[in-house]
């Protein structure tokens, strides 16, 4: 099928190249130049695993094209993908204006021949209906440019243009992004043509039947569909949920601190229990991210609209705020004053195998340590390679784990990075002022630390 995807970024980009791999013919859309012309050099703007590869041989079978120009890919695809950030306001709403300026450009350049226009983009609820509004918009005001000009209405084709509105939630994870998108749990389709629908099933049928799956032996991928906004309610819920599950295990692990339990324990007893499972029951400082905190503060931003507070999702929430500050008050309680002192984050990115940083903790921890005065430096096996492209202030960032340590009053482990599990900390040790560790997200042995020199000090154990 003929797929245009507008806006390349975490989201837009895997999917293009995903369903390029799997045989569609892809144009991404994006507007950013410099971009355009890194993915059409071959090469991903994002650190994605396994992203360059597929890329690499959608470009080689021809399946897959970059642009900048949007009437190129509204004239190409079928089916047109709405995949832009959208970022939260100071208020806590979502900032749709990027998305409203693709629905825009699509209504202005729709050519005839039916469309199916698809939010893949996390967007508020009611934003279906809300797109076809704006798509109508750019079709008429396209309409009145051209009778200014002088084209006699009978001869517009773009009146012809035939189009709905799908709304189909993205759930993937960044770090794992295309095994995700080839092995999803479910698939989610809302809207109210059959047209539309059976065109979106028709795209996904591969994936559906497991042709690109890791197991192929699964049964097929269970396909929702449901109205537009249902299906744009799933994504918040299912965020705001996995989120209250963090803080719910970080509340816990905070009453673990003071009555001398083990968090790892107590997830484990109560991750056993099938009505809970095991995971997202990792405590640690909290999460953030690109999704989380938008997504849980534009759910209750939205319920407020409707005259309901969200009390639950407020206090998820407020509990990650404090959360988030956790590693300092270790800090304070391990090395009194902070002034002075040096402090090496172990990852700075907000979750490992992504460069990342939208509203990644370290971020806090940083411009906190800074406000006491401490020094701060970091490792991360992706930023440290990418270098200061980030704009990041307030912090040194290190080329790797053992020029971090030299000299640090404390290091936290921010980032679970597989590969901070086999670092030669003895060696650390001895490189460090004074041997303390943070383990922000309870991922190192305590044992080896221990042994290795260090003062260990986990969250909730
Ligand atoms: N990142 C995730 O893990 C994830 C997961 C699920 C859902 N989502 C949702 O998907 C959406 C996209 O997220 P993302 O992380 O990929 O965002 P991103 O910021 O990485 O990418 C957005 C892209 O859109 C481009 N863009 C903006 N305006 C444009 C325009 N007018 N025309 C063409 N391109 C334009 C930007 O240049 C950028 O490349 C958001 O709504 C997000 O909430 C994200």
């Amino acid at each position: 099928m003929r797929v245009c995807v507008i806006g390349t970024g975490y989201v837009g980009l895997v999917t293009g190249a995903c369903l390029a791999h799997i045989g569609h013919d892809v144009i991404c859309v994006d507007n950013n130049e410099e971009k355009v012309k890194i993915m059409k050099a071959g090469q991903s703007p994002i650190f994605e695993p396994g992203l360059s590869e597929i890329m690499q041989s959608a470009i080689q079978s021809d399946r897959i094209q970059f642009t900048t120009d949007i009437a190129a890919g509204v004239a190409h695809g079928e089916i047109l993908f709405i995949a832009v950030g959208t970022p939260p306001l100071p208020t806590g709403e979502s900032d749709t204006r990027y998305v409203e300026a693709v629905a825009r450009s699509i209504g202005a350049n729709l050519n005839g021949g039916y469309k199916v226009i698809v939010n893949k983009s996390t967007v508020p609820i009611g934003s279906g209906d809300w797109v076809r509004m704006i798509v109508l918009d750019g079709i008429a005001e396209r309409q009145k440019t051209l009778v200014t000009a002088g084209g006699g209405a009978d001869r517009l084709p773009v009146m012809d243009a035939e189009f709905d509105v799908v709304s189909n939630p993205e759930f993937l994870r960044e770090g794992s992004a295309v095994y995700d998108t080839f092995n999803p749990d479910r698939i989610v389709l809302g809207g109210n043509s059959d047209r539309a629908i059976a065109m979106m099933k028709e795209l996904y049928t591969p994936i559906v039947e497991r042709q690109f799956a890791q197991d192929k032996s699964l049964p097929p991928v269970p396909v929702l569909v449901t109205d537009l906004s249902s299906a744009e309610m799933i994504k918040y819920a299912a965020n705001a949920f996995l989120a209250t599950k963090i803080s719910f295990i970080n509340e816990v692990a905070n009453i673990c601190d003071r009555v001398g339990a083990d968090v790892t324990q107590v997830a484990k007893g109560i991750g056993l229990d099938s009505r809970i499972g095991n995971k997202f029951l990792n405590a640690g400082i909290g999460w953030g991210g690109s999704c989380f905190p938008k997504d849980v503060s534009a759910l209750v931003h939205t319920a407020d609209d409707y005259g309901y507070e969200a009390q639950l999702l407020k206090a998820a929430i407020s509990v990650n705020e404090r959360q988030r500050l956790i590693a300092l008050e270790k800090l304070q309680q391990a090395l009194k004053i902070l002034k002075g002192k040096t402090v090496g984050l172990l990852g700075l990115t907000f979750k490992p195998d992504t460069d990342d940083l939208r509203d990644a903790p370290a971020l806090n921890l940083i411009e906190q340590l800074n406000r006491l005065g401490a020094k701060v430096k970091a490792y991360d096996p992706i930023i440290s390679q990418t270098g200061m492209r980030h704009g990041l202030t307030g912090v040194l960032v290190e080329t790797d784990a053992e020029r971090l340590a030299d000299g640090c009053d404390a290091l936290v482990l921010v980032t679970e990075w597989q590969q901070f599990s086999s670092l030669d900390y003895g060696k650390m040790a001895k490189l460090m002022s004074n041997p303390v560790i943070i383990d922000g997200r309870n991922f190192l042995n305590r044992e080896q630390l221990i042994e290795a020199g260090f003062q260990y000090i986990g969250i909730g154990r």
